[in-house]
């Protein structure tokens, strides 16, 4: 799996997104340590707070069929039914999730316009300082 089939990966997910009320699209697409990669979209809710972000939904679809060890991340989002003109960064809600589950170092977070225009990150750079399971001595 390269960095550009990742991106489009998370382009193809972002079409299953749920967004009535931002009307804003995101998908996401988990690269697992073992090459399995898990798609992801946002899901809102009206009662606003249940609402689930795409890297969520896609960390959580891989934990639950067992996966542990994670390699990548690519996201895309902007208003639905538009083409993605602008680099979504993870919220701070999902770098914590990321926190959980992944190495800081070694995580690489892809943002994307299109499977041609990306940037890449790692966790540490987007959350440096965190706290992580290794505070609470796990
Ligand atoms: N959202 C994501 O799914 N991922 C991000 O990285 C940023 C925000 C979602 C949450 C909400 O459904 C919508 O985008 C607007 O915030």
């Amino acid at each position: 799996m390269t960095d550009i089939e990742l991106v489009r990966a998370a382009i193809a997910a972002r079409e299953n997104a749920y967004a009535p009320y931002s009307h804003f699209a995101v998908g996401a697409a988990l690269l697992c340590a073992d090459g399995t990669v898990y798609g992801g979209c946002n899901i809102e809710n009206a009662a606003y707070s249940p609402g689930n972000c795409a890297e969520r939904t896609a960390i959580f679809r891989a934990m639950f069929d067992g996966h542990r060890d994670f390699a990548a991340i690519a996201v895309v989002g902007g208003p639905e039914g538009e083409p993605i003109s602008e680099l979504c960064a993870p919220c701070g809600v999902c770098r914590q999730v990321m926190r959980e589950f992944c190495d800081p170092a070694t995580f690489r977070i892809l943002m994307g316009i299109s499977e041609d225009s990306f940037i890449e990150a790692t966790l540490a750079e987007l959350l440096p300082h965190g706290f992580g399971p290794q505070n609470l001595g796990k």
